[in-house]
């Protein structure tokens, strides 16, 4: 990386963690063959992909072969939403979904609701927790899928997905979590939970980009079936053809054993230092931290500071990595949809910042992120 750059934007996207990069180098060179072909070279391709399934399922508590495939969780996440909405249009035609999910699933509910699909949208509450009596009353016959993700990943806010798969449940639909944000940096048992299907992406916990997977419950209490988005070979029992990326497949293995063997360390080291970054900005007049602090992922914090754009913040901190939308809409200049949802009015919106810390920050990064935002914030101020 550049020198003197701080990067704090881990939510948007992480490093690639050199652990990762050496156990995907053979398949990037020698080793690459076609995982489907019935020969040496193939089945030890194929064996590659097997050692990420038991990754994989080790860390989430699935099954190894409960794992699908794809290019990253925007399209594990069209893939179980439209999959669940075409596979099960006998049984009913309504989907329940959140203000505050992130655009992939937005935009495949709103083009569901194009063709015809009724899709409710869940207020949240001002810490940008969902109220389950909300679900409750919107929940019926109809439905067929609630889609609720683990962790936000503009505020970090954790939702009840144990309450919400009850509830679900109990109604006779499925449970589809974007748990993109949350793989790798929180516990999460598939089976505990209760969860139907969840996506994840590899670029988020240090693996490549390009990469992600969807798990898709195939045992008690629900054996999920999907109708597939990608037609072709017949890969993956059908659910997704094309051939496997076998290097970023292994990649995303290495990630996630790495991520569920150093997820306390990394866990303790970020809240360690969120927590003197938020003691120190807190100090400013004004300044506000976006969501429910208590359910939240222990890397990301989103601050409020008053009467200050972020976009002129940033501009006085050109050398520290921020976010002040989620990276994936940030084409667009709209204030950002997940604060809007929590009641802030669009002036307010346009004054927060996101924090994601990672593995590799430090306190020193800290000190000069703090030294370099009270700085700006008086040249704005004196403007
Ligand atoms: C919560 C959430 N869902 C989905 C995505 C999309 O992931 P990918 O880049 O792997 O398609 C992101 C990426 O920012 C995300 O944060």
């Amino acid at each position: 990386m550049e020198d003197n750059i701080i990067y704090l934007d881990h939510n948007s996207t992480t490093p690639l963690d050199p652990r990762v990069l050496e156990k995907m180098m053979p398949f990037l060179t020698d080793q690459f063959a076609n995982a489907s072909s019935n020969h040496k070279f193939g089945h030890e391709a194929s064996q590659a992909v097997k050692k990420t399934n038991n990754q994989i399922a080790e860390l989430i508590g699935c099954q190894p072969n409960e794992i699908v495939y794809t290019s990253g969780a925007t399209e594990s996440i069209n893939l179980a939403i439209k999959g669940v909405a075409e596979q099960y249009q006998e049984k009913g035609n309504h989907i329940i979904t959140v203000l505050t999910e992130h655009k992939a699933v937005l935009d495949v509910c709103g083009h569901l609701e194009s063709k015809g699909l009724n899709v409710t949208y869940l207020p949240v509450q001002p810490d940008g927790l969902i109220r389950l009596e909300d679900l409750q009353n919107a929940i019926n016959p109809e439905t067929i899928l609630v889609s609720v993700m683990v962790a936000n990943n503009e505020t970090g806010v954790i939702q009840p997905i144990k309450e919400i798969v009850d509830i679900t449940h109990q109604a006779g639909a499925l449970f589809f979590t974007d748990a993109t944000q949350a793989f790798g940096k929180i516990p999460l048992d598939v089976d505990d939970l209760g969860i139907d299907l969840m996506a994840f992406s590899g670029h988020k916990i240090y693996g490549p980009k390009g990469v992600g997977g969807l798990f898709v419950r195939s045992r008690r209490p629900n054996r999920v079936k999907l109708e597939s988005q990608i037609h072709g070979g017949g890969h993956q029992n059908g659910k997704r053809s094309g051939t496997l990326n076998v290097p970023g497949i292994v990649g995303l293995g290495a990630a996630t054993e790495l991520a569920g063997r150093e997820m306390e360390k990394d866990s303790k080291h970020a809240s360690e230092l969120r927590e003197f970054l938020e003691t120190e900005l807190l100090k400013i007049e004004g300044t506000k931290i976006n969501g429910n602090i208590k359910h939240r992922l222990p890397n990301t914090t989103n601050i409020y500071f008053h009467g200050i754009d972020s976009d002129a913040l940033m501009m006085g901190m050109e050398k520290i990595m921020v976010s002040n939308g989620s990276a994936c809409t940030s084409a667009s200049i709209e204030p950002s949809h997940v604060l809007l949802a929590m009641g802030l009015s669009e002036d307010e919106a346009f004054c927060c910042l996101r924090f994601g810390l990672g593995r590799h920050n430090n306190f020193a990064e800290l000190e000069m992120t703090i030294e370099i935002v009270n700085r700006q914030i008086i040249t704005l101020l004196v403007i």
